[in-house]
């Protein structure tokens, strides 16, 4: 776990506000009743671990402890809902709690999250679940330490949903995950309506912190000893579009670039529909970003991307490859990609085949579809799940065959990695990535841990690889 993270110094970024809540939290210090330990469970994608983070922060601050059970005075699910079974975990999750806490009346139950966005989800909680304390949802964040002390006074269930920002507030405790590699958010919500998807919904329209902001709180990270950074927003292409002095993507990588103490600059979402040349471009020329590019695909068929809303076609998408490919020699590309969308025939599909077969991913998040109540593509007709489900497998039969063809190529080669944590299933072994974003397994003690290590790949898988130091090969 790293450390409560130095206050950086921010203008003009709800300062006001994040003063009243460190108030708050002060006080909750000295508190009898703020809760003494706490569970922490983070569902979705790096948006909800990064909104855990500052969770954590203002818990931790407070002197309450993590546990890592349920069993604790205040248990937290930061939920998320851009497919159903996201959903199902979270309500198999309520009824497993309902008997913990029958058996502990004092603890506090608190949901939060993008889920928590939905109407309904709301008024099945109100409705079946009474033993949830605290529900607020994802423009409210940063009003927690607020609403844990109106919690601590009260027995009744309290629902606090904004249905927009009415701010970005940053400046409170936070707790990073690693003290060498932290994402910072530069932008929140989408605008991109992509038919099939709940985000705009959840978590509203685009907005982009400032520059200087962001470079603010990278520096203090790098000052704390931070060496990657993650620039996190679900379409960093578009960002910096609605500022007083606008300003691109491109361009604040360049910034990034210049701050000292920063190895690696990484970023996710990039839409391939507003990918400019100057991008690619600044992948090619700016060292610390890694050579590593995710660019969401979700089908290969044109007719299907239209119906998506995606406003690219297959062309488009192999273009910016070639580029990318072109610029910078190597690059690791990784992608999304939905099978049974609405309509999809077995053509479209093949057409999703063509392309992964030409682009040779190196990693690729699969999803089969999940219609989510208000999006367009729920209302569409939708396909055969026996169809979806085979086509499915297919898909990871042939990106397991490409990603075991790309990864043989590591074999023998020298490779940097950024050594995070012991391996899960054998603690003599260390795990971290390449600068291409490869999984690498080694051997290794804790002392290598936020270090980058010089390691031979020696033996590869579809998934990852495995390598020895470089200093320790005779
Ligand atoms: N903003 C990012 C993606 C965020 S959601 C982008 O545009 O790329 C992550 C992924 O979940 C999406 O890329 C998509 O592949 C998948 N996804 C979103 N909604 C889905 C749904 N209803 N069913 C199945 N997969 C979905
Ligand atoms: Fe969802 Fe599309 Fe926005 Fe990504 S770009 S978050 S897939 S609406
Ligand atoms: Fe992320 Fe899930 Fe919300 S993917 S933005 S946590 S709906």
């Amino acid at each position: 776990m790293g450390t409560i993270n130095p206050r950086p110094v921010y203008d003009n970024e709800g300062t006001e506000e994040a003063i009243r809540q460190r108030k708050i939290i002060e006080d909750l210090k000295t508190n009898p009743k703020r809760p003494k330990s706490f569970f922490l469970s983070t569902m979705g994608c790096q948006m909800n671990a990064r909104d855990s983070e500052k969770l954590r922060g203002i818990l931790l601050s407070i002197g309450a402890e993590e546990t890592a059970e349920e069993k604790a005075d205040l248990v937290i699910y930061n939920t998320c809902c851009i497919r159903e079974n996201a959903e199902q975990k979270v309500y198999g999750r309520l009824g497993y709690l309902k008997s913990v806490k029958r058996k502990n009346p004092g603890m506090k139950i608190a949901l939060c999250g993008c889920m928590m966005q939905e109407d309904a989800v709301i008024e099945k909680i109100r409705k079946s679940y009474p033993e949830v304390d605290l529900i607020f949802g994802t423009y409210n964040l940063y009003k927690f330490p607020e609403l844990l002390e109106t919690v601590l006074e009260s027995d009744s269930q309290i629902i606090d949903i904004w249905d927009k920002q009415k701010e970005i507030v940053e400046d409170l405790p936070s707790v990073r995950k690693s003290s060498f590699k932290a994402s910072v958010n530069i932008m929140y919500g989408c605008d991109n309506f992509c038919t099939y998807c709940i985000v705009p919904y959840v978590r509203g329209r685009e907005r982009s912190r400032k520059p200087e902001n962001i470079l603010a709180e990278i520096k203090s990270l790098a000052q704390s000893g931070v060496r990657e950074i993650q620039l996190l927003g679900q379409n960093v292409n578009s960002y910096g579009k609605g500022l007083e002095n606008p300003i691109s993507f491109a361009k604040l990588l360049e910034m990034v670039q210049q701050v000292d103490g920063i190895e690696r600059i990484r970023f996710m979402t990039s839409h391939p529909k507003d990918l400019s040349d100057e991008l690619i471009e600044a992948m090619g020329s700016l060292s610390k970003v890694c050579p590593h590019f995710h660019l969401p695909l979700q089908s290969g068929s044109d007719r299907l991307l239209k119906a998506m809303n995606r406003h690219y076609d297959q062309q488009k998408y192999l273009d910016i490859v070639r580029k990318l490919k072109e610029t910078v020699p190597g690059i690791s590309l990784t992608t999304d990609i939905i099978v049974g969308f609405p309509t999809e025939t077995r053509e479209d599909f093949l057409e999703t085949l063509k392309v992964v077969r030409e682009v040779r991913f190196d990693g690729a998040f699969t999803f089969i579809y999940s219609p989510r109540i208000g999006t367009p593509a729920a209302r569409m007709e939708q396909v055969p799940e026996e169809d979806a489900k085979k086509n499915f497998s297919e898909l990871l039969k042939v990106l397991e065959e490409i990603g075991e063809e790309n990864n043989r190529q590591w074999l023998g080669k020298p490779v940097e990695v950024l050594a995070e944590e012991h391996s899960k299933n054998d603690p003599s072994m260390l795990t971290g990535r390449t600068a291409h974003n490869q999984l690498v397994h080694f051997v290794g003690g804790s002392r290598l841990i936020g270090q980058m290590v010089e390691v031979i790949i020696t033996e590869t898988t579809p998934f990852y690889l495995i390598g020895k130091q470089k200093n320790l090969l005779d």
